[in-house]
C-alpha cells in the first residue's frame, strides 16, 4: 500500500485537469490525473487554435502510428489559429460503430495527453473517464495506455466491466463494452468493440496494465464493484456531495432547500467501517483540500485523499484565465458562491455550479443561448420504435428531444454542458459569425475558502502551493 499516492489530483473535466496540471502535481511526487472526457474535441481545437508551445504537435510525434497522427495534424492544424470569428471544424458525432475519424481522434488524443502529462519524469499519472460517457471509453483507453497510463479513475456510473477492457488491451487483444440503451428490450444487449489491430498493424510490446479506481459514493456501490468487476479494482475514490462537477444524486426521495439546491442527508454518508472491510486503498474526497482533513483522513484509515477544487483554480489549471481571475476576486472578497443544480446536467446527476457574469449560471444567458445540441458526448443513448440506437440529449431543441421520444420536463433548466465546458477553457464555438458560446464553472463547496491558497495581495497560486499547504504541519 506504501507507494499508493496520499494526494490525487482529481481528474476534472473537460480539459481542466490538462496535461500541464497533471505534469505539475506528479512531478511533486503525488498522483496528477488529466481528465478524459473530450479530449478528441479539445486536442482537433487546441490545433485549429494555432496549437501555442507547439505542445499538441510534439505529442502527436510520438504517437506510434505515424501516419495517423500526421493525418490529423494536416486536418486540423491552423498555423497562427483560426480568426476569432470562424467556428471550429465540427466532427462527426460518436455513435456505436465509430465512425473511424472519432476512433483514430480518441485514441491519438488520450496518447498526447498522457504522454506530455509524463513527460520529464518517472512518476504516474492518472486518467478520469465519466462512465456515463462510455462511447469513447475503448479507444480512449487504448490510447491512454498506449502512452503508459500508470491509473485509470472512473466514477459516474458502475464501471464493471472496465478492469477486464484493460486486461486485454495489456496484450493488444480486442475488446468490448456493453452499452447501455434506454428502452431496449430482452435480448437486445448492445455493445461496443474496438480492436487495436485494425489501427495499429506494426507488433507492439505488452503495455503496462493500469491500476483501476472507482469513485463511488456508496459502501454498497464499492462492494458491489468488487463482487461484480471483471477484472481487478486496485481501489476506491469515495466522493461526498460536497466535489466539484457531478455528484451523485441524493438517496431517496430528491428534496430542494428554498433556493431550489440539492439537500443531502445522513442516508448520503459512506459507511467507512464498511469500507475499510474491503480491503483495498481508498482515497476520501468532497472537501478534503486542507492538512487537517488529510490527517483525518489517514487517521481514518484512507490511503490519502482527493483534491479538485482547490487545484482547479491555480495557474496550471485548463480553466480559462479571465474566469480563473473572477473567481479568484469573489475568493478574495468573500462573494464566491456555489450552487448544487439539480437540473443543469444532461445527465440527470446534480451538478454544481458557481455563480459568475457572463457564464450559463446567469438565467439571462442560459435563456439567451439558442438550443444547439452538436458536440454530444452527455447525450442519452435510446432505442428508437423500429429497434434502431438513436442519441437524444434533454438540453437539445424541446420539439427534436421530444420528437426522438423524449419527455418535454426532462427539458426544464438543461445546459449544453459540452459547449460551455469547451467554452470554459478557452475553446468556445461561435455560431453564425457573432455568437460565442457562454462556459459554466462548476466547482466543490471549498470554493470560498481558496483565500487560504493566495500570497497576500496575488490573485495567483500554483499547484505546488496548494500540494505544500495540504502536506502543511
Ligand atoms: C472543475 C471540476 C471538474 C470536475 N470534473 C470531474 C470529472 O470530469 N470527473 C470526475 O470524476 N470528477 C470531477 N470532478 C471532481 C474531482 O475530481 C474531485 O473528486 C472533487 O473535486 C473533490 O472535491 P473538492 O472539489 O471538494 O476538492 C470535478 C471537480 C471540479 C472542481
Amino acid at each position: 500500500m506504501s507507494d499508493y499516492p496520499a494526494i490525487i489530483q482529481g481528474g476534472m473535466g473537460a480539459g481542466v485537469s490538462n496535461w500541464r496540471l497533471a505534469r505539475a502535481v506528479s512531478q511533486l511526487g503525488h498522483l496528477g490525473v488529466v481528465s478524459g472526457t473530450a479530449l478528441d474535441q479539445i486536442l482537433v481545437r487546441r490545433l485549429q487554435d494555432g496549437d501555442p508551445g507547439g505542445h499538441m504537435r510534439h505529442g502527436l510525434a510520438q504517437f506510434p502510428v505515424r501516419e495517423m497522427a500526421e493525418r490529423i495534424e494536416q486536418t486540423y492544424y491552423i498555423p497562427g489559429g483560426k480568426q476569432e470569428r470562424t467556428p471550429y471544424k465540427n466532427l462527426p458525432l460518436h455513435s456505436q460503430n465509430g465512425p473511424r475519424e472519432r476512433d483514430e481522434l480518441c485514441m491519438v488524443a488520450n496518447f498526447v495527453e498522457v504522454f506530455l502529462a509524463r513527460e520529464g519524469h518517472d512518476n504516474p499519472v492518472g486518467i478520469n473517464y465519466l462512465e456515463k460517457i462510455q462511447i469513447p471509453h475503448l479507444p480512449s483507453l487504448y490510447g491512454a495506455m498506449l502512452a503508459g497510463v500508470g491509473y485509470v479513475l472512473m466514477g459516474a456510473g458502475i464501471p464493471v466491466k472496465i478492469p477486464g477492457v484493460l486486461d486485454r488491451f495489456v496484450h493488444h487483444q480486442p475488446a468490448t463494452y456493453p452499452l447501455h440503451v434506454a428502452g431496449a428490450q430482452e435480448g437486445e444487449e448492445a455493445e461496443l468493440s474496438f480492436d487495436p489491430a485494425n489501427f495499429v498493424t506494426e507488433k507492439l510490446p505488452p503495455l503496462v496494465r493500469p491500476r483501476f479506481l472507482a469513485i463511488i459514493s456508496s459502501n454498497v456501490l464499492a462492494a458491489a464493484m468488487l463482487k461484480k468487476a471483471n477484472g481487478s479494482v486496485e481501489g476506491f475514490v469515495i466522493e461526498g456531495p460536497t466535489a466539484g462537477g457531478h455528484n451523485a444524486p441524493p438517496r431517496g426521495k430528491l428534496q430542494l432547500d428554498q433556493s431550489g439546491e440539492v439537500i443531502y442527508g445522513e442516508r448520503d454518508q459512506v459507511d467507512l467501517d464498511k469500507i475499510r472491510q474491503l480491503g483495498r486503498p481508498f482515497w476520501l474526497a468532497g472537501g478534503y483540500g486542507s492538512a487537517e482533513r488529510l490527517r483525518e483522513a489517514l487517521s481514518l484509515g484512507a490511503a490519502g485523499i482527493q483534491v479538485g477544487t482547490a487545484f482547479a483554480f491555480c495557474e496550471e489549471s485548463g480553466l480559462r484565465n479571465d474566469y480563473k481571475q473572477a473567481i479568484l476576486e469573489k475568493v478574495a472578497h468573500s462573494e464566491a458562491r456555489v450552487a448544487t443544480d439539480p437540473s443543469a446536467s444532461p445527465t440527470g446527476f446534480p451538478f454544481k455550479v458557481a455563480q459568475l457574469q457572463g457564464t450559463l449560471s446567469e438565467l439571462e444567458i442560459y435563456s439567451a443561448r439558442p438550443r444547439v445540441c452538436d458536440l454530444g458526448y452527455l447525450s442519452e443513448t435510446y432505442r428508437t420504435p423500429e429497434g434502431k440506437i438513436g442519441h437524444r440529449c434533454p438540453a437539445e431543441p424541446l420539439t427534436v428531444y421530444v420528437s426522438k421520444g423524449g419527455k418535454a420536463e426532462d427539458t426544464a433548466g438543461k445546459r449544453c454542458l459540452c459547449n460551455a465546458l469547451l467554452a470554459t477553457i478557452g475553446h468556445p464555438q461561435v455560431r453564425n459569425g457573432n455568437i460565442t458560446e457562454a462556459g459554466v464553472i462548476t466547482s466543490g463547496n471549498d470554493l470560498s475558502t481558496l483565500n487560504r491558497f493566495l500570497p497576500p495581495e496575488q490573485l495567483t497560486y500554483s499547484a505546488a502551493d496548494v500540494v505544500a499547504k495540504l502536506l502543511s504541519v
